[in-house]
């Protein structure tokens, strides 16, 4: 990736996995820097070598660290995206990239408060914080193509990206956003029924993740596709079947698609639609 100047504005769990990602990575330090509200927060980024500031005590963090961006990541809450744009939007270089991580801000939101052209919304997941992150990335119609290779070089830095028009952003999000958090709910419950089993902690630790560990692995070793390796461990009149059955019986597939669709209407209300 160039090496190009980055500020994150907001570097909280998302921001924040992103800019670790990148130093992580070997990004120069020195190219980085990062807005947080507590002090706290930004003396931790300090104690990294990012330039920090905290809105606590430098009410004019996001405006002093924006100007000096050729990348400005938006990493705050989706409610403040428009405060904190309209903080910057005298200091943003003509040729800056405004990448805004914020779940249900729309592209005609920002565009209706900074004039720059170059305005992308992306939605990443926190595994960038081990440089594996999948981030999806829509950008206005008057981003400029150096801009969107830029934005895809920042996510390749830390994972996988691509590029899709605004109105998949939504069901992205649910899918992969908030994909972590689907996993790590299946975990929950998994290893919650091998405690109820009477397995110990441990053990219970020890099976459910293994086991997905090592599945995944097998996935992406293998040439097959899930359904094939799934048939492989169920046996026709066996006991695997019958967990496969019970769970097509409760629907789990419109479970999932009940959960995405709750996910996108929630992003519409967040989008005020
Ligand atoms: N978490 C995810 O998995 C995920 C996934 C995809 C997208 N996103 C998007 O990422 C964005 C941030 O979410 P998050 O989960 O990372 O939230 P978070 O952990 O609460 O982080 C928010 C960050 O913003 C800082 N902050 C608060 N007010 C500020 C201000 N006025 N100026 C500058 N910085 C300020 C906070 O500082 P302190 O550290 O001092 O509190 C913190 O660093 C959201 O828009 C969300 O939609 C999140």
């Amino acid at each position: 990736m160039e090496k190009l100047r980055i500020a994150f504005l907001g570097s909280g769990s998302m921001g924040g996995a992103i800019l670790q990602g990148l130093l992580d990575a070997g990004y120069p330090k020195e190219l980085l820097s990062a807005t947080t509200k507590s002090d706290a927060s930004a003396i931790a980024w300090r104690q990294q070598g990012v330039s920090a500031l905290a809105t606590e005590s430098s009410p004019d963090a996001n405006a002093l660290l924006a100007g000096d961006a050729d990348l400005i990541v938006l990493g705050v809450k989706p409610k403040q995206i428009v405060e904190v744009l309209q903080e910057i939007s005298g200091e943003i270089g003509k040729n800056a990239v405004i990448i805004s991580l914020a779940a249900g801000i729309e592209l005609e939101t920002m565009a209706a408060v900074v004039a720059n052209p170059n305005l992308i919304r992306t939605m990443p997941n926190t595994p960038a914080l081990v440089g594996k992150a999948v981030t999806g990335i829509a950008p206005a119609a008057s981003a400029s193509q150096d801009a969107i290779d830029a934005t895809v070089s920042l996510f390749e830095a830390v994972g996988t990206a691509i590029v899709v028009p605004e109105e998949k952003i939504n069901a992205l999000s649910a899918i992969s956003g908030s994909g972590p958090a689907w996993i790590y709910y299946f975990i929950e419950q998994w290893e919650q029924i091998a405690l109820e089993q009477g397995f110990s902690q441990e053990d219970a630790k020890r099976l459910v993740r293994g086991t997905f560990d090592g599945a995944i692995d097998l996935l992406a070793q293998s040439d097959k596709e899930p359904v094939e390796l799934r048939k492989n461990v169920t046996s026709p009149g066996g006991t695997t079947e019958r967990i496969i059955a019970t769970f097509d019986e409760h629907d789990l597939k419109g479970i999932f698609a009940k959960g995405l669709a709750a996910a996108v209407a929630r992003a519409q209300e967040l989008a005020g639609k």
